[in-house]
């Protein structure tokens, strides 16, 4: 169970703002309204931080989350800019579009936001509010929808206190969002490829780019896999709910009773801190060669449903 919190109700004005942007360095939880739908959003260098996204969702998977920033210069920080992204971003932000782009090897992100993947989606929201409160905070915002897994997306400051209140530390009503549907998620690695469908039409970006796009379920994206929201794998074979460690196998730990494994995911067995080291271990064990990775037991509730998720994909048969 996730403790309860008050959740602070700030209105969107330059008090509310600075109050919101200083909850957010401290590593604490803010939903707040974009032109599209309210994010719920936490600093996306802060691994515990996109933990708790997680956690205050109930998400039982660790599906990466969009990167908000408040301007093209800042996007260029964290991913490995290109000329289609670039003739994109000048025609439609700030506005409802996202980008997915090659990650930069130095981001400073959290492995979490990614979920592991070589991959960032980024965006550069429109609302006034959204924009404030990204200059006033100064870095970005991991923010995937602010409403519990499985609920609708909140387009109003009341759907997000519904669903939320008790679980973050604040909302900011910056009113009715007036677009009222997700961006629009265009992935950039390789030709473009329309991931989700949105607030952008799919037409205007053809137009802009003078091309159609190729689709998720087209053959030829599916060819080229790092076009695909897929999973990071490690490389390394896994087994889970190891008791016990194997000749040739490298412990990941979870908890006090694996003082002696290669990597512990938390030693206090806190499954906020082992989400949030979850895709740096398993990165970190594959660059030390290890060919298979025990996994201790890991508890299935709160967080550790994602975790287990997680690892059950990665331990699962590979295509290829
Ligand atoms: O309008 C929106 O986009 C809202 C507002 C708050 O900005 N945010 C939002 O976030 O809808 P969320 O977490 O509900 O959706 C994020 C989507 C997921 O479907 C995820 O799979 C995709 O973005 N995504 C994120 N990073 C990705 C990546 N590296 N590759 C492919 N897909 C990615
Ligand atoms: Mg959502």
């Amino acid at each position: 169970m996730t403790a309860s919190v008050d959740t602070r109700y700030l209105s969107a004005d330059p008090d509310g703002i600075t109050a919101a942007a200083e909850l957010l360095r401290a590593g604490a939880l803010v939903a707040f309204p974009t032109e599209t739908v309210y994010g719920l959003g936490g600093d996306a260098r802060q691994g515990q931080t996109v933990a708790a996204i997680y956690a205050a969702k109930g998400r039982p998977q660790f599906n990466p989350l969009i990167v908000h920033v408040p301007d093209v210069q800042t996007a260029q920080i964290y991913t490995q800019w290109n000329d289609t992204a670039d003739r994109l971003a000048s025609a439609f932000w700030p506005g409802p579009l996202t980008l997915v782009l090659p990650l930069r090897a130095d981001s400073g992100l959290s492995s979490l936001v990614t979920a592991g993947l070589d991959s960032v989606a980024v965006r550069v929201p429109a609302h006034p509010v959204a924009q404030a409160l990204l200059r006033a905070f100064g870095g970005p915002l991991a923010a995937p929808s602010a409403n519990p897994s499985g609920r609708i997306s909140p387009t109003q400051a009341a759907h997000v206190a519904d669903g939320l209140t008790g679980r973050i530390a604040a909302i900011l009503d910056g009113g009715a969002c007036p677009v009222g549907l997700e961006s629009t998620i265009l992935g950039l690695i390789g030709a473009p490829t329309l991931l989700r469908p949105g607030g952008l039409p799919s037409e205007a970006i053809e137009t802009a780019l003078a091309q159609p796009l190729l689709s998720h379920s087209d053959g030829a994206a599916i060819s080229a896999p790092g076009q695909l929201a897929s999973h990071y794998a490690p490389k390394a074979a896994m087994r889970l709910n190891a008791s016990s460690v194997q000749p040739g196998e490298t412990l990941l730990g979870f908890g006090p009773e694996c003082a002696g494994a290669a990597l512990n995911l938390s030693p206090s067995g806190d499954l906020t801190e082992a989400a949030a080291n979850l895709f740096d271990h398993l990165h970190q064990l594959d660059a030390t060669g290890a060919s298979i990775i025990a996994v201790a037991p890991i508890p299935a509730h709160g967080l550790g449903i994602a975790i287990l998720d997680r690892l059950h994909r990665a331990a699962a048969p590979r295509d290829s």
